[in-house]
């Protein structure tokens, strides 16, 4: 994130002692040089939230363009999610912007008498759910952009059994989390395996040795991590609905900025030819 920082104003230190320069068509075409600097600058640094937590996270699959992939997840989260969570930003229909009609909507996604026009609420009441679980379900409208998509999608794939826990379930990156296990019944009950690594200082760390399968899920392994990519991909996109229109329009930009470049790129050829 500094690094960031640092290289921004880097960037822009140097478009402006460009400008103070006096012959402006050879510079423009290097504050375009610039500019496309900055683009990589930016394009290269993704998530910059760091997991704080040492437990490493798996990357989620990127499936922002998918739209069925999209549509499968938006069912599982009103299926096993909006039973605690609320989506508080987000109405049903706007699900008509990732191909579902109302009536689709209505069939498969409204169970207990919602209108598509409603917002994504919860039924259960905050004080309830935090006398279950010790904690109230946050609503998970952005929650995307608060933990990122790798860590939710790591998240819900590292649940194990902990008969110490009041819900019986624990968490490799959510250490003694109050959420259950919800999507067991899809993975399956999984044990975590633990072994004592000595650490550099000597103290003794805890550390995770692997899962030991229970019994096993109604999925396998691999389509269990296939439904979870789609979940968390329709989270990413409920978290920013907006960012699929955006795309589209930076990349109209970047071919803007790519013809702009060549004609500056030839304007300054010429310039140089009649000078010499
Ligand atoms: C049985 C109720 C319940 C259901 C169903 C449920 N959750 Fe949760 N969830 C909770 C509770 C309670 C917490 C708060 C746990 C805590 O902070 O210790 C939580 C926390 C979370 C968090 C972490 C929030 C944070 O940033 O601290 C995420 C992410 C999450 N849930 C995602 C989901 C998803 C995705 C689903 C659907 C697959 C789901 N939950 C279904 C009860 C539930």
């Amino acid at each position: 994130m500094n690094l960031r920082l640092f290289q921004i104003v880097l960037l822009l230190l140097r478009t402006k002692a460009l400008i103070m320069n006096k012959n402006t068509l050879p510079q423009l075409f290097r504050v375009m040089a610039s500019l496309w600097i900055a683009i990589a600058v930016f394009g290269c640094s993704t998530n910059a939230l760091a997991n704080e937590d040492s437990f490493p996270l798996d990357k989620a699959p990127n499936r922002m363009n998918n739209q069925a992939a999209l549509q499968r997840g938006a069912q599982l989260f009103t299926n096993y999610c909006l039973n605690c969570h609320s989506a508080h930003s987000v109405r049903y229909n706007r699900l008509r912007d990732i191909g579902l009609t109302d009536e689709q909507i209505k069939e498969n996604l409204l169970f207990t008498g919602e209108k598509v026009g409603d917002l994504m609420k919860v039924n259960m009441s905050p004080t309830e759910s935090k006398a279950w679980f010790g904690k109230a379900p946050p609503d998970l409208s952005v929650e995307v952009r608060s933990r990122g998509a790798d860590w939710i999608y790591t998240y819900l794939r590292t649940f194990y059994r902990d008969d110490s826990r009041p819900t019986g379930w624990n968490n490799l990156v959510y250490k003694n989390v109050g959420m259950p296990h919800v999507l067991w019944e899809l993975q399956g009950d999984r044990a975590a395996k633990f072994e004592e690594v000595v650490a550099h200082g000597g103290a003794s760390e805890h550390k995770f040795a692997g899962f030991e399968q229970l019994t096993p899920g109604t999925l396998k392994q691999h389509e269990y991590d296939d439904q979870v990519a789609d979940l968390v991909a329709y989270m990413s996109w409920m978290s920013e609905p907006g960012q699929l229109e955006r795309k589209r329009i930076g990349v109209i930009v970047l071919i803007f900025l790519a013809i702009f470049t060549i004609i500056a790129w030839r304007l300054n050829k010429s310039y140089w030819k009649s000078i010499h």
